[in-house]
């Protein structure tokens, strides 16, 4: 069960969306809110959300609840708390239960979130940031609020994530940290090859999948090393990123922090030709055809194929014809353990979607063709059957 904390924030609009998005993950989702919280947001809403009233009276016990607040804590594998208000934040590091959600706290044995959100002077304030230090030493897991626009006219930082993110935050912080010990470097995006200062060649690459395995080791508690080619994505908590913009420059930081990676991911799609030359200056239109002449670039993963030693390689192959065929030539020839063929003809898989649907086909030939999936998932998918590949913890 998720148990969800309320406080009376002005973000506490936005855990409605939150809450919707636990009773997608979870059976089970219960609302605790303070007196303040339901002056914001109707427990009608919460309670239409979740199938279940939002609790929000201390001392009132319904039939089969035996002391409702210990009830509580122990059936919950989780107590988010969102928005958590300055106030709340101060019971809680001082040990006052006078109301059902501080309570709860302080009987819950399960991980306990907090999403601080308030005026960014109020956040700054030594006494809340004592406070945090405080639950933060007592075990507490608490996502710092993002920046921006306040409710109350100013701008900084103190605004509660949006709800997909506190969901991920969520989602990492439960999820077994099986990849502990693990130094793994991902590639992810396109590449982009200069014609002159104006012009590249590149590809349809949006980085979503690189990104979304970078996302899933670090939730899985892997050391992260992300090489990324241009793209529109934040950069993931918690990971190492080194942005390039060529296939050589991609070469040079890949082979500069390989050394001592466990595991390699190459999801980046990396150009196979540069321009010969790169102009200077712009290249001016003069009405006659153009010829622009390309030379390879150095193919990053069959060469650390080529020194794989113990290190777990991982490839990626996009194929418009003869798929599998060449799927497993390239896991062949580049010395892989797992290729990951992703099809340009499925719709919903490959370039730009949130979604992709793939086959993967390792060294001993066999093939697992995976149902269409968020690129998340995917990721999830890849790692568990990467997990045992990999020696050591
Ligand atoms: O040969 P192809 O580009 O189809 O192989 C795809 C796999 O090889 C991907 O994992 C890609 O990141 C990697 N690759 C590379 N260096 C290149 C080209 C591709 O590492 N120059």
């Amino acid at each position: 069960m998720h148990l969800v904390g309320v406080t009376g924030g002005i973000a506490a609009y936005k855990t409605a969306e939150l809450v919707r998005l636990f009773v997608r993950d979870e059976k089970e989702v219960r609302v605790v809110m303070t007196p303040g919280a339901a002056r914001f947001v109707a427990p009608l809403t919460f309670q239409t959300l979740t199938g279940s009233p939002a609790l929000l009276e201390q001392f009132t016990a319904t039939a089969g609840e035996r002391v409702r607040h210990i009830d509580l804590a122990l059936s919950a594998r989780v107590f988010v708390i969102a928005p958590a208000t300055a106030n709340t934040i101060g019971k809680m590091a001082a040990g006052v239960a006078d109301n059902l959600l501080t309570t709860i706290y302080l009987a819950a044995r399960c991980p306990v979130i907090l999403v601080p959100s308030m005026n960014d002077q109020m956040y700054q304030h030594p006494a809340v940031q004592e406070n945090l230090v405080r639950l933060r030493e007592r075990g507490c897991l608490i996502m710092e609020p993002a920046g921006g626009e306040l409710a109350c006219g100013s701008s900084g930082k103190g605004r509660m994530p949006e709800p997909p993110q506190i969901a991920e935050f969520v989602r990492t912080a439960l999820r077994e940290k099986d990849f502990r010990g693990i130094r793994a470097l991902v590639t992810a995006g396109p590449t982009r090859e200069p014609l002159d200062p104006v012009r590249f060649i590149s590809n349809r690459s949006t980085g979503l999948m690189g990104y979304a395995l970078a996302r899933a080791l670090t939730g899985r508690g892997a050391d992260v090393i992300l090489v990324s080619g241009p793209t529109a994505l934040p950069r993931p908590a918690g990971v190492e990123l080194i942005p390039v913009e060529t296939a050589r420059q991609m070469h040079a930081a890949v082979m500069k922090s390989v050394e001592g990676c466990d595991l390699v991911i190459k999801a980046a799609a990396v150009g196979d030709y540069c321009p010969a030359v790169t102009a200077e200056q712009k290249l001016k239109k003069d009405g006659c055809e153009a010829l622009i002449r390309l030379q390879p670039n150095p193919d990053i993963l069959e060469e650390l194929g080529k020194n794989k030693g113990k290190r777990i390689l991982v490839g990626f192959a996009m194929e418009t014809e003869r798929a599998l065929e060449h799927a497993q030539e390239k896991l062949r020839r580049k010395n892989l353990d797992l290729i990951v063929l992703n099809d340009l003809n499925v719709p919903g898989a490959g370039f730009g979607t949130p979604t992709n649907q793939v086959c993967l086909i390792d060294r001993e030939g066999e093939v697992a063709e995976l149902p269409l999936m968020s690129k998340d998932s995917l990721a999830h998918r890849l790692l568990d059957r990467i997990r045992p590949l990999l020696s050591g913890p």
